[in-house]
């Protein structure tokens, strides 16, 4: 079955650290790593950043979204490939069907928050996952280019890589902090981004603390409950979604998710708390939609 697979590292050794090209196009590779984001270009074409712990990521691309069905945030994968230029950049050409599925829910290391400025010159950040806070998308919608514009409190503003899904919705709406890697296109420095949420979330994870939705809800993964940012890719298309939770929260009820139910919070919670809590939840569609 070839060679053992080695650290993402050894494979970012063999790119030009300036230009990002590889030094030794064709050289062939299985590596094993998390995958941090994966991106469906406007040509189709997908990128994938697949990491060690809090090390520098590594560009993996294919013509197609199909090989790559696996490398989903968070999984932890085996692969093969080759060094090439992909479509944003150098990195690991996928050979089909070479994609093993290790692990879900893995870690792959924490953000630094940042202003936008830092973009202006991102040299020694290349590949690290970052957190650009705070910031606004410009609108109202997103187009079909997958590159849009954030702007920080301070004025400065950044670039912001986002998969096709994305093109003709409404950006997320008020201030966000954004979680990407970062990358040395030809339109210069940009965040491929993993992420948006909403800046109030540690003040709506306190809510949702105080109405005991976190004894059975962790927003990124399946306790007793579904993880929300599950549910918020499960409602990403859906414009009635908003009440649909809010009838969730008053009614509770089981079936949708396996057979444990979840019981009524009717009377208990303020209506326009519960509306909060909904647009909170399904702030996380930005997840599937970036990733699709
Ligand atoms: C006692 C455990 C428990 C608590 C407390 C709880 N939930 Fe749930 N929740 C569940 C379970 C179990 C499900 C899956 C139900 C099903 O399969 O239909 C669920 C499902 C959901 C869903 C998905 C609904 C859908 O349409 O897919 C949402 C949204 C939700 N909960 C929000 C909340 C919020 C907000 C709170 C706090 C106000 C909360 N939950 C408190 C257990 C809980």
């Amino acid at each position: 079955m070839g060679a053992d697979p080695v650290p993402v590292a050894t494979v970012l050794a063999q790119l030009d650290p300036s230009t990002g090209a590889p030094k030794e196009a064709g050289r062939e590779f299985t590596l094993r790593g998390v995958v941090g984001a994966r991106l469906v270009l406007p040509d189709s074409k997908t990128v994938a950043f697949v990491l060690n712990g809090g090390e520098p990521a590594l560009m993996v691309f294919a013509a197609s979204p199909t090989p790559m069905a696996d490398l989903l945030p968070r999984n932890e994968v085996t692969l093969k490939g080759k060094l090439g230029a992909g479509p944003l950049g150098g990195g690991l050409e996928l050979a089909d069907g070479t994609v093993s599925l290790l692990a879900t829910n893995k870690a792959f290391g924490n953000s630094e928050p940042r202003g936008a400025g830092f973009m202006a010159d991102a040299t020694s950040l290349a590949g690290r996952y970052v957190q650009i806070t705070n910031v606004t998308f410009a609108g109202p919608k997103f187009d079909a280019s997958g590159a849009v514009r954030v702007r920080s409190l301070d004025g400065a503003e950044a670039t912001v890589r986002v998969g096709k899904a994305a093109a003709g919705r409404e950006v997320p709406a008020g201030a966000q902090d954004v979680f990407g890697f970062v990358l040395k296109t030809t339109d210069g420095w940009q965040v491929v981004a993993a992420r948006s949420l909403t800046v109030e979330r540690r003040e709506m994870l306190n809510l949702a603390t105080k109405h005991t939705c976190i004894t059975c809800h962790n927003p990124d993964m399946k306790v007793v409950g579904p993880a929300y940012r599950e549910v918020a890719a499960k409602y990403r298309d859906d414009s009635e979604a908003s009440g649909k939770l809010i009838a969730q929260m008053r009614t509770g009820g089981s079936g949708k998710w396996g057979t444990v139910p979840m019981l009524p919070f009717d009377g208990k919670i303020p209506t326009q708390e519960m509306q909060r809590l909904a647009d909170w939840i399904l702030g996380y569609r930005w997840d599937a939609i970036f990733a699709d």
